[in-house]
């Protein structure tokens, strides 16, 4: 029981990893029948911005990710689905949470320092330090934490490379209710979700991302049957006889296994054990059917849903306003402890 949000940033047609790691999650949650939680989950164009984003692009992600999150499963008359952006809430939550964090706490954040050391190994020459960095990669988790808090959400399923994030939310909502006396934020926890990292087909040291340059290290929703044989048979693994479950010393075969467990909804070492005398061909033939067999109903739905431009409006419209009469009720809420309510 309680509530349940999450997020995902409308950057380009969701990959293999967000359903894996987040979408399959999301609707299990949803069509958990004994469950009582209220569901939100936000395309999320304020993060997107941390980015250079071409304008129009940004526009079609944002409707085509509206569209992907439903061809997945998710039912709009079970749970709420909105745009964060034109929830003004958000950011005003952000910025009161933003003075009571320490600038410390995101300084700590690994994606900040991955972003960091990237921008220094792209400009060798110049010395590149954090000022030349824009503020809102920085403060963006503190946005995060205003999206869970603005609906006090006590669980968030997300995939394992957001829980640091998660942790500074838990961090910012005690620091608010200590401050403040009040209990007002529950502690978000965080949901694991089995299939915690799906990892690039290319590099596989690193996660699958909607990011890296090498569009074959990651398989899209939108991708067809030819598509998804091509990349997975190009997909980096070793050359070493038989299979076995090794993420340190195998990446690349050890993220097939997972791959394969995840679109199976099996257990990775149960998956391991079946293909401990086979090869890296069967291995890669199964992946590929198996991955085919999760996306074919969700491509074709999300194929035709991308031009009901009516009704995804619709969607979103009926989403924003159940979204905002909670987060406004908080909001009052925060802004009464705070000292800055509307009514003297
Ligand atoms: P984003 O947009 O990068 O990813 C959306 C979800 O997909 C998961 N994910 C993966 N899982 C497994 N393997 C991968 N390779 C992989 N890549 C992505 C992510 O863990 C995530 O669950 N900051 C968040 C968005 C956000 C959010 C929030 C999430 C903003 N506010 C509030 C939860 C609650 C992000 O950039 O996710």
């Amino acid at each position: 029981c309680g509530t349940v949000f999450s997020g995902i940033q409308p950057t380009g047609i969701p990959h293999l990893g967000n359903y894996l790691g987040a979408f399959s999650n999301w609707v299990k949650l949803q069509n958990d029948a004994s469950s009582q939680s209220q569901l939100i989950f936000s395309i999320v164009g304020w993060h997107a911005l941390t980015l250079p984003q071409n304008p129009k692009e940004l526009l079609h992600s944002r409707h085509d990710m509206l569209a992907a999150l439903i061809s997945v499963g998710l039912d709009p008359s079970k749970v709420i689905i909105f745009h964060q952006d034109q929830n003004p809430d958000h950011v005003e939550l952000a910025w009161i949470l933003s003075c009571i964090t320490p600038i410390g706490k995101l300084r700590r954040m690994t994606t900040w320092k991955a972003r960091l050391a990237a921008s220094r190994n792209a400009n060798a020459e110049s010395e590149v330090d954090e000022s030349m960095l824009n503020t809102g990669l920085f403060t963006y988790p503190i946005l995060q934490a205003a999206d869970i808090l603005a609906y006090r959400a006590n669980l968030v399923p997300v995939g394992e490379d957001q829980q640091q994030h998660l942790e500074l939310s838990r961090d910012i909502a005690d620091t608010f209710n200590r401050t403040y006396h009040t209990d007002l934020f529950p502690l978000p926890q965080h949901i694991i979700t089995p299939s915690k990292r799906i990892l690039s087909l290319k590099d596989p040291t690193s996660k699958m991302s909607k990011s890296a340059v090498d569009v074959q290290s990651r398989i899209l929703l939108t991708d067809e049957y030819p598509q998804i044989r091509s990349k997975i048979r190009a997909a980096v693994t070793d050359s070493i006889a038989g299979i076995t479950y090794d993420p340190a010393g195998r990446p690349g075969t050890s993220n097939l296994l997972t791959i394969l467990a995840g679109c199976t909804d099996t257990n990775v070492s149960d998956v391991a054990k079946r293909y401990e005398t086979k090869g890296h061909g069967q291995l890669k033939a199964d992946v590929v059917e198996a991955v085919e067999e999760l996306l074919k109903a969700p491509r074709t739905e999300f194929n035709k849903l991308r031009g009901e431009t009516k009704y995804l409006a619709s969607v979103s419209e009926s989403g924003l306003g159940k979204a905002r009469s909670i987060s406004q009720r908080t909001l009052a809420e925060v802004r009464r402890l705070i000292g800055l309510s509307r009514m003297p």
